[in-house]
């Protein structure tokens, strides 16, 4: 009898007893069976006798739900069956049109809008690849991005009409067919596709068409802009356009929630995490032009959204709009996305409710990835055994100096203990391939490293310094270059930024190093945007630097831009800034130098020339 009390009791407090000593084996089972449920799903696709595509899954879903709401844009709503119309008509005009067949790569250059989703969907139909041009990129940069897609057909909405204008030449050169989504156009060479699309018949087109199309088959193209360089276009095959679309289902997004997109989908977050695991759920995808912080929360309440996607910028931007009554009046529950900073994380739920926030890592063309299931702030991903299984990946040792990893006598990578940073490598496998960049050997090679802990292993270079923590949380620290070194010390970007924006005039700030004649390495410098109407206030800048941080992480040299120069998902650029360096001359924007007894100050031109011949020394 005492027995069975203790292992009653005993059964009683086994919950309260694993939650205690695993507070998150609660989130890591449910993330694990999801996971396993992803694994299933893609070896059933595999086993069937022509590959299961998203292409199905969306027919299968027409199938299921045809008058469902699939993409609302503007004020028109379509439904799975629209889309599915829409996309044969495409094909079919494409087929009579052009001389396009499976395996055929287009190029699409517009910006977002239904017939965007529509373009891709028919291309699918006919078993062709889209390469996703950047439709900001013009001339040079578009005719690069269109060569190294390999495509033989462009096709591009109106507003960008003067663009291709601008490259049709080259592209004529290279007997390139070129559309235009318009009824007319009297420019040579360029041919219209509206008025072919809407005479052309919405029947359903035969799967023989797509037949030769497979697991490891380039589905799209998705430009990497990196930190140097033109945009390389990485491969993704159809089973990563899987990977990437089971991220909704993952982070517990369900088949009745409504997703708002705002984000280019010439991008992958925006194409592969919000259209194409909008697609895998079944939902309703609230689609718009552009982001905008005014107009964010009204549409989330005006349709239901339940699912925003973000980069950390966005969310920076909402917390920065003027507080409202009714900030946590909608619906939204999760936000997936990337980049969000801690500082932000904590903002954001504070002023806007309680959103589970799914803090994704990965690049379009890596080969791992995390995500934060648990909500731990700050943390963008967990370890557990599935992943390390599926994905093997390992931190080792970089010297931040050099540029380069850390090799033993033996000439091996080391790998660093728990709670070190360092640098993240993903094992090349089978599981987790590489594909690479089309076109670009060269760039595909740079990012591999080998005889990593073996001779003959290879790893994919992620570029990126994590640091996972004892119950294992994984903590983004750095991007290789978004550290330097002065006077012997690893400055952080981050965390010098992190200190500015705290400073009441400050509203952003982007933080880099730039060489001085005569020294070693790169001293701080910060191009700040003020508050509106707000002066820069220099003791008070410098008051906090002092007490925040440690003499050589302090910037230096401060210049006020009117705005930041950002990437078209909003990322810093730093190294044009760095180029620029600190010199009044070359420099437009009023620049400040830090002066240990009055704190910033203004730069003078013989400040500039003093520190270039070495008369003062910093
Ligand atoms: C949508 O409809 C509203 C009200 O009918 C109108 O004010 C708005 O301009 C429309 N928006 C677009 C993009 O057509
Ligand atoms: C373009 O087409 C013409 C005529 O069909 C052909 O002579 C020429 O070689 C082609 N050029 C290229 C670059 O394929
Ligand atoms: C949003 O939900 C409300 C209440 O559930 C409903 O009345 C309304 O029609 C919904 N709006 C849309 C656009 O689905
Ligand atoms: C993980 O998610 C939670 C809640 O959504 C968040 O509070 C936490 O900061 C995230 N961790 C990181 C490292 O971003
Ligand atoms: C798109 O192109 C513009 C113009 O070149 C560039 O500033 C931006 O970074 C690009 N966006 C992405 C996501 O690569």
């Amino acid at each position: 009898m005492y027995i069975m009390y203790t292992v009653l009791a005993g059964l009683a407090i086994l919950p309260f007893f694993l939650y205690i000593c695993f507070p998150y084996l609660i989130h890591d089972l449910q993330f694990i069976v999801r996971g396993i449920g992803c694994g299933v799903k893609m070896s059933k696709f595999k086993k069937k006798k022509t590959f299961y595509t998203i292409l199905d899954c969306f027919l299968d879903k027409v199938k299921k739900h045809p008058d469902k709401p699939f993409i609302v844009f503007e004020n028109s709503t379509y439904s799975y069956l629209d889309a599915d119309k829409q996309s044969n008509k495409i094909a079919r005009s494409l087929m009579e049109f052009s001389s396009l067949k499976e395996g055929d790569t287009v190029a699409l250059y517009l910006g977002n809008e239904p017939m965007y989703v529509w373009l891709w969907l028919g291309l699918s139909k006919i078993g062709c690849k889209a390469a996703l041009l950047n439709n900001s990129i013009r001339s040079k940069s578009l005719l690069h991005c269109f060569s190294c897609s390999g495509a033989d057909v462009l096709i591009s909405s109106t507003e960008l009409k003067d663009a291709v204008e601008e490259v049709l030449p080259a592209l004529q050169e290279q007997n390139i067919s070129v559309f235009t989504l318009s009824e007319e156009c009297n420019t040579v060479g360029i041919e219209t596709l509206t008025d072919k699309i809407s005479k052309a018949s919405d029947k359903p087109l035969s799967p023989d068409l797509r037949s030769n199309v497979k697991l490891k088959s380039p589905a799209i193209y998705i430009y990497t802009s990196g930190t140097t360089g033109l945009p390389k276009a990485a491969v993704i095959t159809q089973e990563r356009v899987w990977m990437a679309s089971f991220l909704q289902g993952l982070v517990g997004v369900t088949s009745d929630d409504v997703i708002y997109v705002c984000l280019p989908l010439f991008h992958s977050s925006a194409f592969l995490m919000g259209l194409t695991g909008a697609i895998e759920r079944g939902i309703t995808l609230i689609l718009r032009r552009r982001f905008s912080a005014s107009q964010f929360w009204e549409d989330c309440r005006k349709y239901n959204v339940t699912t925003i996607q973000y980069i950390g910028e966005i969310m920076r931007y909402l917390c920065n709009t003027p507080k409202k009554d009714n900030d946590k009046v909608h619906k939204v529950r999760i936000a997936l996305g990337n980049g969000i900073r801690a500082d932000t994380w904590s903002e954001f739920l504070h002023r806007f409710g309680d959103i589970q926030i799914s803090e994704c890592y990965g690049a379009t063309e890596s080969n791992i990835g995390f995500i934060n299931y648990t909500g731990k702030i700050g943390a963008i991903g967990r370890e557990n055994f599935l992943m390390k299984k599926a994905t093997p990946y390992a931190l080792i040792k970089y010297d931040t100096e050099r540029e380069e990893p850390v090799r033993d006598s033996r000439g091996f990578c080391i790998k660093i203990p728990r709670g070190e940073t360092g640098l993240l490598l993903g094992k090349i496998t089978k599981r987790s391939p590489f594909i690479g960049y089309a076109k670009n050997h060269e760039q595909t090679e740079k990012k591999k490293l080998g005889d990593v802990f073996e001779k003959g292993d290879l790893y994919f270079n992620s570029g990126d310094l994590l640091k996972i923590d004892h119950e294992g949380f994984v903590y983004f620290q750095d991007r290789i270059g978004d550290t330097f070194r002065w006077k012997g010390e690893n400055v952080a970007t981050t965390e010098v930024t992190d200190i500015l924006i705290t400073v009441d005039c400050i509203e952003e700030a982007n933080v880099y190093g730039v060489k001085v004649p005569g020294h070693e390495g790169r001293i701080g410098m910060a191009a700040l945007i003020l508050k509106d109407g707000l002066e820069f206030d220099g003791s008070d800048t410098y008051k906090c630097v002092k007490t925040s941080l440690p003499s050589y992480a302090r910037p230096r040299f401060i210049r006020i831009q009117k705005s930041l120069a950002l990437t078209g998902t909003f990322k810093q650029i730093k190294t044009k800034l760095a180029e620029n360096g600190f010199n009044p001359s070359i420099i437009q924007d009023p620049l400040y130098i830090l002066d240990e007894n009055k704190g910033y100050i203004p730069m003078t031109q013989e400040m500039y020339n003093s520190i270039s011949s070495g008369t003062i020394r910093l």
